[in-house]
């Protein structure tokens, strides 16, 4: 099977995107397959600390690598949003593919001195484990969101490019995530903030490794699309994901509200989660 870096390196090649799906239960994980499977895609899973909590550390690695090995499929699971060296660990030592380790919150130095100590943990544990790093807070929850999250980098806060230079080099991680304008969650009834498509450029330009987008439901198709042109090369979806599961839900009980079967209940949960991965796949594929 490919590897998730060698995945990587050919999604760069291409100027395209690769889709990062979050889940917390199988039927979603079905979904996010069925459309990825459709059009022949590589696909990351992501489980952060809650939603691998929720699954089981060990079950959701299984979960994935049992579609890998069964369809021979490039799918591949990261340990998203992970807030401490030992979880980070803990994510290693379980097989996940890729981590992130989300200091966002912390003082840069001591962002740095734990995301090294993530990096070199990577290094010793004898798999090819990607290690991620954030820079710059946008929020913490993949919800729909009365307003901008409190103290988010936005506007002048965004990700400074020397900032990132030195993050990027001391650290020696395999992938980025700058703040550019990108929140967690979604704003109620009016449309998230606009990246800054300038500074994915310049930021891209000189840390010189794969730039990751998160936060990017709620976000516009063309603000997408110009954010992989300038070097994003994986999106994350989150909430849009979760809006979608609670609709597929919502709509089976409500047209058959004596069916209690969770297979029939959820099947509509997997067709609608498979919709909006389906959408957002088609449009971080596309050829500039
Ligand atoms: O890591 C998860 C993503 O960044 C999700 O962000 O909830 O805004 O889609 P989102
Ligand atoms: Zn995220």
């Amino acid at each position: 099977m490919i590897s998730c870096r060698e995945i990587l390196r050919k999604t760069e090649e291409k100027k395209i995107a690769i889709g990062h799906f979050n889940i917390s239960t199988i039927d979603a994980l079905w979904g996010i397959f069925d459309a990825a499977k459709e059009r022949n895609l590589p696909i990351l899973i992501g489980a952060s600390e809650g939603e691998r909590d929720f699954i089981g550390v060990p079950e959701v690695v299984a979960l994935v690598k049992s579609i890998r090995e069964e369809h021979d499929y490039p799918i591949y699971l990261n340990a998203d949003h992970t807030y401490s060296f030992e979880r980070v660990k803990e994510a290693i030592d379980a097989g996940f593919d890729s981590v992130i380790f989300d200091g966002a919150k912390l003082p840069f130095e001591e962002n740095i001195k734990i995301t090294k100590q993530c990096v070199e943990y990577a290094r010793s544990s004898g798999r090819d484990v990607l290690v991620e790093a954030e820079l710059g807070y946008i929020g913490s929850s993949s919800k729909m969101l009365d307003a901008i999250p409190e103290g988010a980098s936005l506007g002048d806060m965004i990700t400074k490019v020397d900032e990132a230079v030195r993050f990027v080099k001391e650290t020696g991680v395999d992938l980025f995530a700058p703040a550019v304008g990108n929140i967690h969650g979604m704003l109620k009834g009016m449309p998230d903030p606009a990246l800054n498509i300038e500074r994915i450029k310049e930021i891209s330009e000189v840390v010189k490794i794969p730039l990751v987008l998160h936060g990017a439901s709620g976000n516009s198709d063309e603000d997408i699309r110009a954010a992989i042109k300038a070097g994003i090369c994986i999106v994350h979806i989150n909430t849009e994901i979760r809006v979608a599961w609670k609709e597929g839900v919502q709509e089976h009980l409500q047209t058959k509200p004596d069916d209690i079967a969770p297979y029939a209940i959820l099947k509509d949960a997997r067709d609608h989660v498979k919709e909006v991965v389906s959408r957002k796949l088609d449009l971080f594929s596309k050829p500039p």
